[in-house]
């Protein structure tokens, strides 16, 4: 098949590509600026951007999928604003099925995320929302895939997790968090997400489908900080960021540009977990999927796993 991966050149991008080559289909990775993506050499690359319809034409003009993993980070404010990600999920999925429908593709796959809700509380989650809903009105054969949260080599959420420690309490064994870090996420390793993505270009069974997709272990945010610092030998203790200072502590994380606003401070603040876990609709048991400990060297990785944690 030949498949256009919008948003390829990204994190879950460029394993998806890398999968899809190794699967021997013909793969296209779309981006704004595709170039120096580290991609396998049978990838070919291709410049558009989602807010201008036009772009798209022709890079999906023959395709016989298309998958969208077009994103704007929810950990942090965008440039342009929070309206942004009306404009680059919502909108840009518009296009990108227009497109597609016009070029008659057999599969749409939409990424979207876990609690996509078109009323949701933070522009993230009623963009993603909107977005699922243009592809379900669409006349696509498609399928929707809504995550937890991701992590991998190249993900950037160990890294926040350890950069927002830096930025908030430098330098002392305390990390505050937006109500002491009590939310639920389930954290999936990309490289066990990345094959069901590849399912879902090419096997008939999962047209029209939406799965939520979850890793082995459900974990608080507090959980997972106390992990990460773990992994590097060093021991925190979580605290509950109150409302006031968390306002003061945007502004000040805003002034050493690493934007946070309302909406990303929200989205720390929900649950991330899946009501039922689909990854058996793809053949595989939650029991056999990477923990954030192996990944993270907390304890022995299973096999092929990669305990480098660079995320
Ligand atoms: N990572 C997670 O934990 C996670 C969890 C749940 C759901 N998801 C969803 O999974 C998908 C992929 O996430 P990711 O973490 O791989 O994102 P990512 O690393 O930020 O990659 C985003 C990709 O989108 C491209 N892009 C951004 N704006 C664009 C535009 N206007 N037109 C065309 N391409 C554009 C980027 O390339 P250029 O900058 O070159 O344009 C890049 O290739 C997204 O839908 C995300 O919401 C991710």
């Amino acid at each position: 098949m030949r498949v256009v991966v919008a948003g390829g050149t990204g994190f879950i991008g460029t394993h998806l590509c890398t999968e899809l080559d190794q699967r021997g289909h013909d793969v296209v990775a779309l981006s704004r600026d595709p170039s120096g993506a580290g991609l396998p050499d049978g990838v070919v690359t291709k410049a558009g951007d989602v807010t201008d319809r036009d772009s798209l034409e022709g890079p999906v003009a023959d395709a016989d999928a298309v998958v969208n993993l077009v994103a704007l980070s929810p950990l942090f404010k965008p440039d342009g604003g929070d309206e942004m990600h009306d404009r680059i999920h919502r909108q840009g999925t518009e296009h990108l099925v227009a497109v597609a429908e016009e070029a008659g593709v057999d599969r749409f796959v939409q990424m979207s995320a876990l609690g996509a809700d078109p009323d949701g509380a933070t522009h993230y989650i009623r963009a993603k929302g909107r977005a699922e809903g243009a592809v379900r009105d669409s006349d696509l054969e498609h399928v929707i895939v809504r995550p937890s949260v991701v992590f991998g080599d190249g993900g950037e959420f160990v890294h926040f997790t350890k950069r927002l420690k830096e930025i908030f309490a430098p330098g002392v064994p305390v990390y505050p968090l937006p109500g002491g870090g009590r939310n639920r996420f389930q954290p999936i390793w990309v490289g066990d997400l990345v094959p069901m993505l590849a399912d879902s270009v090419a096997q008939a069974e999962h047209g029209g489908e939406t799965y939520e997709l979850g890793g082995p272990d459900v974990l608080s945010l507090r959980d997972i900080a106390e992990k990460v610092f773990e992994s590097e030998g060093r021991s925190i203790s979580v605290v509950p960021l109150p409302m006031g200072l968390a306002k003061v502590g945007l502004t000040v994380l805003g002034s050493v540009g690493f934007p946070m606003g309302r909406d990303q401070y929200r989205s720390l603040q929900f649950d991330n977990v899946v009501s039922d876990n689909d990854v058996g609709a793809f053949g595989v048991a939650e029991a056999d999927l990477k923990t954030f400990d192996e990944y993270l060297g907390l304890t022995a990785a299973g096999d092929g796993a990669d305990a480098t944690a660079t995320a």
